[in-house]
């Protein structure tokens, strides 16, 4: 009998171990952050590197979710949430390798959703190839009523016959949506407005900097003024962000204008996110620090646009930033390159 007692005590005392040390490691994997540490690798609260590049964002309720480009295992795009955007929660993968026949071996650049209150599904633009090069160039489509369950993938496309690589995705105040893509080999920047469930393009609106040879492009509304951030074309390797502004989307669009340094920080702008907040609204710079030779060694880089005027837009480095959410203010922390 005593002995069968000091036998269960045994198993008690190990289970408990196992409990605490599991407890332990999960505590480990979802310290709380409190900053955005630039450049550094982005770990999630799963305690997993956040595969998310190229991405867009979107808020729903209280998250802001991030949804990007994966590449790992024959994913594509993934998705992760936050209501602070410092600590982001993996929450599935939304289009992968399997989702469709086209996907077999594609290859997914630039993911970017939008909802449509008229249909009530997320809708999924971004930028599709075929094999191992770029030359499809086209855009493709995918929809889900649930952000973070697999997408539906629908079609590739050229948008009224153009080239469509390096792009993004933008949705105005009055619920028209536009899709913009690097044409011409990536020497135009064409604006297509979309048809009101958003699944196909209306209208050709303009070619911004014709010949400009821009790409990454990241387009945001801020006061009377719309502004596009955009790269050159230097592949993976960075170079210097320019922007323009207009009063109306379809322009006339500013020159281009010079922003960050040579390297934009040694980045590639991807998103231009709306912090609105109750004190003020503040607008964060997000852009790829890639590793073009190891796609997995690229990083982020999230830093606050400052705006001088209704019209001037700069970007300068902070080491840190503090989003704060409800007040809509970014706190920077800067201690190097001082
Ligand atoms: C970049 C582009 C990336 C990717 C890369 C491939 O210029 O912005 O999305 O396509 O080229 O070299």
């Amino acid at each position: 009998m005593k002995c069968h007692k000091t036998r269960l005590f045994v198993l008690f005392v190990a289970l408990t171990t196992i409990l605490l040390l599991n407890t332990n490691i999960s505590a480990q994997n979802t310290v709380t952050k409190t900053e955005i540490i630039n450049g550094a690798n982005l770990i999630d609260m799963q305690g997993n590197i956040v595969n998310a590049h190229g991405g867009g964002f979107i808020k729903v309720g209280k998250y802001y979710y991030w949804i990007g480009e994966n590449r790992r295992k024959g994913v594509f795009v993934s998705c992760y949430r936050s209501t602070d955007l410092i600590n982001w929660e993996f929450r599935g993968d939304l289009l992968t390798r399997l989702s469709h026949k086209e996907l077999d071996k594609a290859n997914i650049e630039r993911p970017k959703v939008i909802y449509n209150e008229k249909t009530r599904q997320f809708v999924m633009w971004m930028h599709y190839e075929y094999g191992p090069d770029y030359r499809y160039a086209r855009a493709a489509v995918a929809t889900s009523s649930d952000i973070e369950k697999p997408f539906t993938y629908l079609k590739s496309f050229r948008p009224f016959n153009n080239m469509a690589r390096d792009c993004g995705l933008f949705k105005d105040e009055n619920g028209s949506a536009y899709f913009f893509a690097a044409a011409r080999e990536n020497y135009d920047m064409i604006l297509y407005q979309l048809t009101d469930d958003y699944l196909d393009v209306k209208e050709q609106i303009i070619t911004l900097w014709p010949g400009g040879h821009r790409e990454a492009p990241a387009l945001v509304k801020r006061g009377n003024y719309y502004f596009m951030i955009t790269s050159g074309c230097t592949g993976w390797a960075p170079n210097q962000a320019k922007y323009a502004f207009s009063k109306l989307i379809a322009g006339p669009w500013s020159d281009l204008k010079e922003i960050a340094n040579a390297t934009t920080y040694e980045s590639q702008s991807t998103y231009i996110l709306p912090i609105e907040g109750e004190k003020t609204t503040s607008y964060l710079y997000i852009g790829d620090r890639w590793d073009g030779k190891q796609y997995f060694n690229s990083s982020y880089i999230f830093l606050p646009l400052d705006f001088k005027n209704d019209s001037t837009m700069e970007l300068n480095w902070v080491d840190k930033i503090q989003p704060d959410v409800k007040t809509g203010e970014i706190k920077q922390i800067t201690n190097r390159y001082q």
